[in-house]
């Protein structure tokens, strides 16, 4: 896979970026959270230093939503964003995108010299944007691209004591992710509805989780909505002793407002010296800014949800094969 400062951008060449603009949005349909967006602006910057012309392309919801307000947005907030840029509507408006329709990424590498993915987020996604278009056109990784594969690929070979903590509540969808760290990691503590469903599964179908030496779960009710302090002074033992943690999903039900536990958790994080990687959607909406912060000084902030996860499971992404196999076209 080629980084982006591997492209030859010369004054007037045309590079196509997909971003993950897909941000949460008010009812004005305004941007709550911007960390998507300021995730790309590094590459854009860096193509328009270069004298090309970046086409940005994304998608949004998944509806068919116009993205005009997010672009809007964007472009009043930051100025890099303003001239010599072009703005393509939501990719998945046209059904193609999402069916991985040839003609369509045919279409969008007809816009551009050359394609840059700064879109990990949505790269889990055999979408034409994604896997179709580095078919047809010289492709590299944008610069938050690459930051997340080089921070979360620290997994597969972490600095021990090794951490990881999960919460949540899908449990069909992070199973897979449970099972592999059971053997990578040193600890793993498990909160959120998950403990309640990996217990459940332990206990009908024999699904070795609850007697395994390695696993934390919730001390008292473990129905209880959020983490008590029990259990998170026993957290507290491990993240001191911990060199690398990883961290995906919160541990109450925040959704009807029990946080505290999950904000306790990312302050204890940000106050540690492990190596910390923290991602997941549902657990950045709960985690203030300012900690994000002060994590991001000894650790990294994914932008990723479910891809985060398929890459933690599976150590690869579609998006990132794309990339890795057109090498030949150069
Ligand atoms: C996300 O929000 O995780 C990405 O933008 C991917 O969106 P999707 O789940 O709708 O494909």
């Amino acid at each position: 896979m080629k980084s982006i400062e591997e492209a030859e951008i010369k004054a007037g060449t045309k590079v196509l970026v997909r971003v993950d603009w897909n941000v949460p949005v008010d009812e004005a349909g305004l941007p709550t959270d911007s960390s998507r967006i300021e995730a790309t602006l590094l590459t854009i910057e860096y193509i328009k230093n270069k004298g090309g012309l970046p086409i940005i392309a994304s998608h949004f919801g998944r509806e068919g939503d116009s993205i005009e307000t997010v672009i809007n947005f964007a472009k009043q907030k930051y100025s890099v964003l303003t001239a010599g840029v072009e703005f393509l509507e939501n990719l998945r408006i046209d059904k193609r995108e999402e069916n991985n329709d040839e003609s369509f990424a045919k279409d969008l590498a007809s816009k551009a010299d050359i394609y840059v993915n700064e879109a990990f987020s949505v790269s889990h996604r055999e979408h034409a944007s994604i896997v179709g278009v580095p078919k047809f056109l010289p492709a590299f990784a944008g610069f938050h691209f690459m930051k997340e594969f080089q921070n979360l690929s620290k997994a597969f070979n972490p600095e021990r004591p090794f951490l990881f903590i999960l919460g949540g509540a899908k449990f069909e969808t992070k199973l897979p992710l449970l099972e592999k760290f059971l053997e990578l990691a040193d600890d793993v503590f498990i909160g959120g509805a998950l403990a309640v469903k990996a217990l459940e599964m332990s206990d009908k179908n024999g699904v070795p989780i609850a007697d395994n030496p390695k696993v934390i779960f919730p001390e008292g009710d473990i129905v209880a909505p959020d983490i008590n302090p029990e259990t998170l002074a026993i957290i507290k033992e491990k993240i001191d002793q911990a060199q690398f943690i990883l961290w995906n999903g919160p541990l109450g039900n925040y959704e009807k407002g029990f946080i505290a536990g999950t904000v306790a958790l990312a302050r204890m994080l940000s106050e540690s010296s492990a190596k910390v990687v923290v991602g997941g959607g549902d657990t950045l909406a709960v985690v203030n800014k300012d900690v994000q912060k002060v994590i991001t000084q000894h650790g990294f902030i994914s932008t990723a949800g479910g891809a985060m996860l398929d890459f933690l499971a599976k150590g690869t992404l579609p998006g990132i094969e794309a990339l890795q196999n057109q090498i030949s076209l150069e």
